[in-house]
């Protein structure tokens, strides 16, 4: 069945359907057994602190969710959200903070928490922000790291910041699933797929 998608794809005149979902790259039962591994290592890496833990929305709801349960040692949850992406085309990234976000991870452990790491863009700004409110340590995990055929030149003036910490690396397409979206869309599927393009 193809079933038709989005108002906002329809006035643009794209042929957005249901069979935008390609090839399966990683089940829902490989996530399951990474994520939980992961929040057991990450928990006793912070053990005897209480790190505080900043989720990128919106993308890292299901890993999130995911690893706070398989994270038995105390910890605390903060949010920014930060946007790029139009369709498969990135763009410059937006940060948004709330209003007491500052106090709350200044002389903290932080652990920033993203889907995926692509151009390094949105972790790279995202940790400037936090590294200005000044945590006592700050560390970063990503579900997903994509390999670039061609990495884009570093800026001179900001060095791209690397994850500390990484779920799976994969090759260099457009995911879909588990959080991750196309034009809003697929954040729902359990698994992450390949967006069927062209
Ligand atoms: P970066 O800033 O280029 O590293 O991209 C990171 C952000 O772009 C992620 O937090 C995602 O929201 C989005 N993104 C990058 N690649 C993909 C993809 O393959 N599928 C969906 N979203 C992506
Ligand atoms: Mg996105």
């Amino acid at each position: 069945m193809r079933a038709t998608l989005g108002q906002g794809a329809r006035r643009r005149g794209e042929a957005l359907v249901a069979n935008d979902i390609g090839e399966t790259l990683i089940s829902a039962e490989a996530i399951a057994e990474r994520v939980s591994g992961l929040g057991a290592a990450l928990s006793d890496l912070y053990a005897g602190r209480e790190p505080v833990i900043v989720a990128i929305m919106k993308g890292c709801v299901p890993f999130l969710a995911d690893l706070v349960r398989a994270w038995p040692g105390p910890m605390h949850l903060e949010f920014m959200s930060a946007e790029s992406y139009h369709g498969t085309q990135a763009g410059e990234v937006r940060l948004s903070l709330p209003t007491d976000f500052a106090h709350r991870v200044a002389g903290r452990h932080v652990l920033v928490v993203d889907d995926i790491y692509d151009t390094g863009a949105t972790l790279t700004k995202a940790c400037g922000a936090i590294a200005a409110l000044e945590p006592a340590d700050l560390r970063t995990l990503v579900l997903l790291r994509k390999r670039l055929a061609s990495p884009p030149a570093p800026p001179a003036d900001a060095p791209l910041r690397e994850p500390d910490w990484v779920g799976f690396d994969i090759e260099d397409r457009f995911v879909i699933g588990y959080g991750l979206d196309y034009n809003g869309l697929y954040r729902n599927l359990p698994y992450l797929a390949a967006l069927r393009q062209g």
